[in-house]
């Protein structure tokens, strides 16, 4: 069964292969008959984390030049903030001592000087390191990268806003651990490295190689819209530098939510991964949204119909309202459908008038994780069933 299941797949896969190599000839062909708006621009298109090797950042300060407002509003949000070094992490000086207790391990972080130190101790011996970079913005916790023996660290435990401390980490067993150095937290493989700061900073991952040395904390301009050297220079020389600098706009709504946004917020078969497809897929906002009825390709249902990425989460409810009506309401036709005509595109509701995401994108998460997550699985909420797959 297995092998033939397997047979079937990969000749269905060559067939694929092959559809996709005459499409791209297609393309090729076409684009030498139309040059491609991109066709001296560093980045023909950009998805983040697959930085090319030699790809080169300016920097948001190059950014703020011109568009001041946008790195302004950036830096305050949950992505800019996504990593700060020890030094800098606003939370860890917002807790200057933190302490946690499991079998003969003590922990304490506390501030001295210009940084934290994490200190494991069993009362004989003790490990004390300053924390190199504080991972999360803490709306629900913060983990931290230490230095030890050569390598990276994830600390073993790590700060919950609604704890008010320390507990594990997320991923961590929750059990006494064997020694003193299992108790100071796990070595991180070159992969976790990639992938660690891969999503939660900028500049640090080029051509599959970890440049921590090159690193700029949080999600920065760059991360989303490419390297932008060449057209910060032509818009200084007063040419016209839009077509030099990729804007994810241009997507479809399928593609900005399942792949450019999903490089880091992951989709179905990252979710599937997880041991049982349990609350933690929760926090797969593309995987989720995937399941709605609601979703399509409809750029009014894609992540930037209700998050611009340059501001900080907007955490009102009302914030979302109209854009649940862009769509439920007789204002929400069918694109396809001429405007003389009133068919909507979906229903109404006969509970609620506002506050629609109160009761549609209901609140949940793992009790370890002590956060609630905010499901985008848009549905009429069962409170019997909370995770629904
Ligand atoms: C010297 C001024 C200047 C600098 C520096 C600059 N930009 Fe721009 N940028 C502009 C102008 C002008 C436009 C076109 C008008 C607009 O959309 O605001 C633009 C447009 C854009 C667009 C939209 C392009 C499109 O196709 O619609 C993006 C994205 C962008 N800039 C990102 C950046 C990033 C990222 C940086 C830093 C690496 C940067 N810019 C640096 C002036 C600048
Ligand atoms: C390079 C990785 C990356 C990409 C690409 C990315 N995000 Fe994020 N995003 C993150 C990380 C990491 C966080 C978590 C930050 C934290 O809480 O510390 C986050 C958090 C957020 C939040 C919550 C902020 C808060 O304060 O809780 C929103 C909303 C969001 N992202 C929307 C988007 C949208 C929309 C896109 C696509 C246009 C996108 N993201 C693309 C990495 C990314
Ligand atoms: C595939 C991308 C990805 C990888 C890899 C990843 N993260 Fe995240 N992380 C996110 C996103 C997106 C969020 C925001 C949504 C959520 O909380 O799950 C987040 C949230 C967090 C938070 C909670 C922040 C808050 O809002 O309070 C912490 C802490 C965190 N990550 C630590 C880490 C650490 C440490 C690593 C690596 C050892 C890591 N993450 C690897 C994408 C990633
Ligand atoms: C998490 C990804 C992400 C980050 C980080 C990001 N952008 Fe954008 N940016 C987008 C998306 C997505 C769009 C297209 C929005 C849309 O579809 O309307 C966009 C559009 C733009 C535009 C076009 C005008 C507009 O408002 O639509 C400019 C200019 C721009 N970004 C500049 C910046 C600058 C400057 C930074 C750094 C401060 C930055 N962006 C950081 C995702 C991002
Ligand atoms: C129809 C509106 C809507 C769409 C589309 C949407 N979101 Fe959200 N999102 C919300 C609401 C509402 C919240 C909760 C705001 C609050 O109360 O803090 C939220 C919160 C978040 C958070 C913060 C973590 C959490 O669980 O609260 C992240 C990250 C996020 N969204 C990412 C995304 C991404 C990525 C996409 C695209 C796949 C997306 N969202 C599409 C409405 C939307
Ligand atoms: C792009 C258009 C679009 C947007 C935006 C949208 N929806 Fe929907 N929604 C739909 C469609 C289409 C259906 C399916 C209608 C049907 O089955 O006839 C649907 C179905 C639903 C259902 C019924 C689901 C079920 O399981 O039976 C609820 C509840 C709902 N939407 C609530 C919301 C809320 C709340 C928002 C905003 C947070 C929202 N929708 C945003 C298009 C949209
Ligand atoms: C107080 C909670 C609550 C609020 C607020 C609320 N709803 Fe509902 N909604 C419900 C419940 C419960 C149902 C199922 C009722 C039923 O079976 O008739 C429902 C049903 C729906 C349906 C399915 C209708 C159908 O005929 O299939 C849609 C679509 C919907 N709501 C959209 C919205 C939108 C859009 C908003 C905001 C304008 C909203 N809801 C506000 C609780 C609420």
């Amino acid at each position: 069964m297995a092998l033939a299941n397997h047979s079937f797949s990969t000749s269905a896969l060559s067939l694929a292969v092959s559809i996709l190599y005459a499409l791209l000839l297609a393309i090729s062909s076409l684009a030498s008959s139309s040059p491609s708006p991109y066709q001296n621009s560093p980045v023909q298109k950009w998805m983040p984390r697959r930085v090319p090797a030699g790809a080169e950042f300016v920097g948001d300060q190059v950014c703020a030049e011109c568009h001041r407002n946008k790195v302004t509003s950036l830096a305050q949000s949950g992505m800019g903030m996504a990593l700060e070094t020890g030094a800098e992490s606003r939370v860890l000086i917002a807790n200057p001592t933190m302490t946690f207790k499991t079998g003969p391990y003590s922990y304490e972080i506390r501030r001295k000087d210009s940084n934290s130190l994490y200190t494991v101790t069993d009362g004989r011996e003790t490990i004390s390191l300053p924390i190199l970079y504080a991972v999360g913005q803490g709306k629900a916790g913060q983990t931290y990268i230490l230095q030890y023996e050569g390598g990276l660290y994830e600390s073993h435990v790590s700060l919950y806003k609604e704890v008010g401390g320390l507990d594990f980490t997320i991923g961590m067993a929750r059990t006494i651990p064997p020694s003193l150095k299992a108790a100071l937290g796990k070595r991180l493989s070159d992969n976790e490295i990639l992938n660690c700061f891969g999503c939660h900073s900028t500049g640090a991952i080029n051509g599959g190689l970890i440049h921590l040395d090159r690193m700029t904390p949080g999600i920065r301009c760059e991360a989303c819209h490419g390297p932008g050297g060449q057209h910060a220079s032509a818009s200084k020389a007063g040419q016209p530098g839009d077509k030099l600098i990729f804007n994810p706009r241009r997507l479809g709504g399928d593609e900005l939510s399942q792949d450019f946004c999903a490089s880091c917020h992951r989709v179905n078969n990252e979710a599937s991964l997880l041991k049982s497809k349990d609350v933690d897929s929760v926090r797969f906002q593309p995987y989720r949204i995937f399941q709605s009825k609601c979703y399509s390709d409809d750029r009014r249902i894609s992540c930037t119909a209700c998050h611009d990425p340059h501001e900080p989460l907007d955490r009102n409810a009302a914030h979302y309202d109209s854009k649940c009506t862009a769509c439920h309401s007789s204002r929400g036709r069918r694109p396809e459908v001429k405007s003389t005509e009133t068919q909507p595109l979906a229903p109404t509701c006969r509970v609620g008038t506002k506050d629609c995401v109160a009761c549609h994108m209901p609140k949940i998460g793992p009790p370890e994780a002590h956060f609630k997550f905010t499901d985008h699985y848009i549905r009429i909420a069962n409170p019997k069933e909370t995770h629904p797959q």
